[in-house]
């Protein structure tokens, strides 16, 4: 089962440039958490502190019965086994073939067999689709299959916190599209708790059951998904929805020229687009977490935009040939 990572009151700068402060969150024990955030905003930080690989200022990352933040190396080797982790750039050693890659953490953190080895290695490789690939070297494959041979590797040691870097970056939409049914699936079988930082709006609006955005040095918000996915809040409204209009500029904030302009051009918002049906393990069956559609709106007596928790009518099967059928 996943475990529950408590944020603290979080701060990190460096030098004399504070890249977020006072960061409090919970990723709650088997949810799948989305992060989002303009470029720059420090995502790939906040990952690496989670994991350990950067030390906080002040603040506390609460993981059982450790702080993440204050420990000393020989506790904080002990609770990075629980992590599996798919960096930005998947990471891999560039002299090693996949295998070895895939192989690795297996050697350094177990006393299992090579042939043991050989069966974790070989069957965590066809989970993502490179069986065949096992002996190319990661200069001699492309980008997304460097991703995948990453999650091969952070997927080894079965761990209880995953945290993805941009899993989809450089990913066509159909090897997205699977990769986050693979992620999806993932979590059902193992339980762990997910952590995704991602800039696509439709991974974040159909995969989570809590997204967070990070904005102008804060967390501007943290929650449930269908509690973002009907905000009017206006950075949280801008991002999702993927819009022009709102504070953040292309120099992530706008200035107050910028805004009045917007102001007095009367440029209205367009309307909050429904929210979609979260997306669902392929064997059918629910995930442990899994809450159902419209629950939080409901409980919150909020009305979630018009269209909401419809089944995608254009892509249901059959959808087509009941359209052709109209036409006929
Ligand atoms: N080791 C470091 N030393 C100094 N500054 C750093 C270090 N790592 C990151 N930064 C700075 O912290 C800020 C946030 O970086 P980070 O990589 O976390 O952004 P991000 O939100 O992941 O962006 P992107 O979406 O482009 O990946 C940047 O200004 C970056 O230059
Ligand atoms: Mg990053």
């Amino acid at each position: 089962m996943g475990v529950e990572i408590r944020v603290e009151g979080l701060t990190k700068s460096f030098g004399g440039q504070v890249i977020w402060r006072d960061v409090t969150l919970t990723l709650p024990s088997g949810e799948i958490n989305v992060m989002l955030g303009p470029s720059g905003t420090g995502k790939s930080v906040f990952l690496k502190c989670l994991v350990g690989l950067l030390k906080p200022d002040r603040g506390h990352i609460y993981i059982e019965s450790h702080d993440l933040a204050t420990c000393g190396e020989r506790e904080l080797y002990e609770v990075r086994k629980l992590f599996g982790v798919l960096f930005q750039d998947g990471a891999l050693f560039g002299s090693m073939n996949l295998y070895d890659n895939v192989a690795f953490p297996l050697r350094e953190h177990t006393r299992r067999s090579e042939s043991e080895i050989r069966s974790i290695v070989m069957e965590k490789i066809e989970l993502v689709g490179l069986l065949g690939a096992e002996r190319k070297l990661p200069g001699e494959i492309s980008g997304g299959m460097r991703k995948r041979a990453g999650l091969a590797r952070a997927l080894v040691l079965d761990p209880q916190i995953m945290l993805f870097d941009e899993p989809d970056s450089g990913l066509d939409p159909v090897r997205t599209a699977y990769l986050n049914q693979l992620i999806v699936d993932l979590n059902q079988q193992t339980g762990a708790t997910f952590l995704i930082v991602t800039h696509d709006i439709n991974t974040a609006r159909t995969v989570p059951d809590n997204i967070g955005l990070l904005y102008h040095r804060h967390l501007a918000m943290f929650g449930p998904r269908e509690m973002c996915l009907c905000s009017e809040e206006p950075v949280v409204r801008q991002f999702l929805n993927a819009q022009r209009i709102g504070p953040i500029g292309m120099a992530e904030e706008k200035d107050a020229d910028e805004l009045a302009a917007e102001a007095a051009s009367g440029a209205a918002l367009p309307p909050l687009p429904p929210i979609p049906l979260q997306l669902e393990p392929s064997n059918g069956l629910p995930r442990y977490t899994q809450r159902p559609a419209g629950q939080w709106c409901l409980a919150h007596g909020v009305k979630p935009p018009p269209g909401s928790f419809q089944p995608n009518v254009s892509t249901a099967p059959g959808a087509a040939f009941a359209a052709e059928r109209g036409r006929a």
